[in-house]
């Protein structure tokens, strides 16, 4: 918490005002108060680092990329090649070949259920999921059942919002195929012991889906130490452009599962006889991708390097803390996810105002937060709510933003009073 509420960011740690120059969108007004973007979870905003790298690929080297012997073809290939790499070390990999550049979490996560779990599984399998997964990371999974006859079986979470390690354990059998978990939940911001829940179902030969979508912008990963088989993010959720993300695969895994869309890029030859598939990665990337996605999320991860990511950590850390002893001070305001372990988001709920009307009123003040189920209605069904107010804090934001939910949340009490 700062020493004087008053102060946007915490002496001498964080030069957030400086970072806030970097990000264009956030010096507007909104309903003629100062834009406040607390709704980072859903996405978060793009620095000019960004914008630049997706507009100088459009202005100096738009061309398709791999299949290119002109300059401005090499110079795109090169250009996505090297975001791959950005990737590959930004979350510990140790080949290239493992990142496959998907659209965002949600496909990463569809491409191995169809493309790693279906051909494994059969009637009865089981797959183990918690209780708070996105919808992102349930469905995918309730379609294989549909397909195969999978069953779901899910880890409960207390009321705190942590899930039951003990019950998690108990979960598996002799028939569990598949883990999938969220590293950080988008609803609660609860941060799973991943390290822990993954090693339990290694122990056990079971392979392991993260999703990476609310952690990788908020802490260092590193797949190798956490162990996974699989890690998915979202470019747009980690200040690179919507439409892009990554899927980590082990290369073992990636290398044994057959493609999962067919086109151009992911073969090395085609006859109406045979087609033999490329090498990896780009067996999994058919089609023309997103270049400019790509080349953009990989400079929105340099931008994040160059911050530091511990330093980001730390400095939206605060921001919860500080937060949540001001929200926890308000009459009248119902913390929903109180987790030990907690990234920067703030779900509440404020007595006697629906969520979607106290969204409504706090962006007439000119602050942006989520209202409702947060695409994840079995987590706040668990905990027993159907909806929330969300806030959510990213590098940018300041204590003098907290102050100004604080204030916002006061005129909606006044309007429901
Ligand atoms: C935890 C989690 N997983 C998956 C997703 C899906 O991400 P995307 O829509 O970018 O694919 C989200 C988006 O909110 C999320 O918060």
């Amino acid at each position: 918490m700062p020493t004087d509420p008053n102060s946007s960011q915490k002496p001498g740690t964080f030069d957030v005002e400086g970072i806030r120059k970097d990000f264009p969108i956030l010096h507007q007004e909104i309903n003629g108060s100062p834009l406040t973007y607390l709704d980072n979870a859903a996405t978060t905003q793009k620095p000019d680092a960004v914008i630049n790298a997706v507009c100088d690929y459009y202005r100096h080297m738009n061309s398709n990329i791999h299949r290119g012997v002109h300059t401005l073809s090499q110079r795109a290939t090169d250009a996505y090649e090297t975001s791959r790499a950005t990737l590959m070390n930004f979350l510990g990999a140790q080949n290239p070949a493992e990142i496959i550049f998907v659209r965002g979490a949600t496909e990463g996560i569809n491409l191995v259920a169809q493309s790693f779990l279906r051909p494994q599984l059969q009637p009865g399998d089981e797959i183990i999921l918690s209780t708070l997964e996105h919808h992102s990371n349930i469905v995918p999974w309730q379609i294989l059942r549909e397909q195969e006859g999978a069953v779901l079986k899910v880890a409960p979470v207390d009321e705190r919002g942590v899930v039951d390690l003990q019950r998690y354990l108990e979960l598996f059998s002799e028939k569990t195929r598949f883990v999938g978990l969220s590293h950080v939940s988008n609803a609660l911001g609860t941060i799973n012991p991943v390290r822990e829940m993954v090693s339990i179902a290694r122990e056990r030969g079971v392979p392991v889906l993260l999703d990476g979508a609310q952690a990788a912008a908020h802490q260092s990963v590193d797949v190798e130490e956490l162990g996974c088989d699989f890690y998915v993010v979202s470019g747009h959720k980690m200040y690179g452009p919507t439409g892009i993300g990554a899927l980590f695969g082990r290369l073992e895994q990636l290398e044994a599962m057959p493609p999962y869309h067919g086109g151009g890029e992911m073969i090395l030859s085609v006859s109406f006889d045979e087609t033999v598939y490329n090498q990896l990665p780009y067996k999994f990337e058919a089609g023309t991708p997103n270049i400019a996605g790509a080349i953009g999320m990989g400079a929105a991860i340099e931008y994040m390097e160059n911050i530091g990511i511990d330093a980001i950590e730390a400095h939206e850390q605060s921001l919860l803390e500080y937060s949540t002893s001001q929200l926890t001070g308000l009459e009248g305001i119902e913390i929903t996810g109180t987790a030990p372990q907690k990234a920067g988001i703030i779900s509440f709920n404020i007595s006697g105002a629906h969520p979607h009307d106290a969204g409504t009123i706090l962006d007439q003040e000119g602050i942006a937060v989520r209202a409702g189920h947060h695409c994840a209605q079995p987590a706040l069904e668990s905990l027993g709510v159907q909806a929330t107010v969300r806030a959510s804090f990213a590098l940018y934001n300041t204590f003098n933003e907290v102050d100004r939910l604080v204030e916002g949340i006061g005129k909606v009490q006044e309007v429901f009073s």
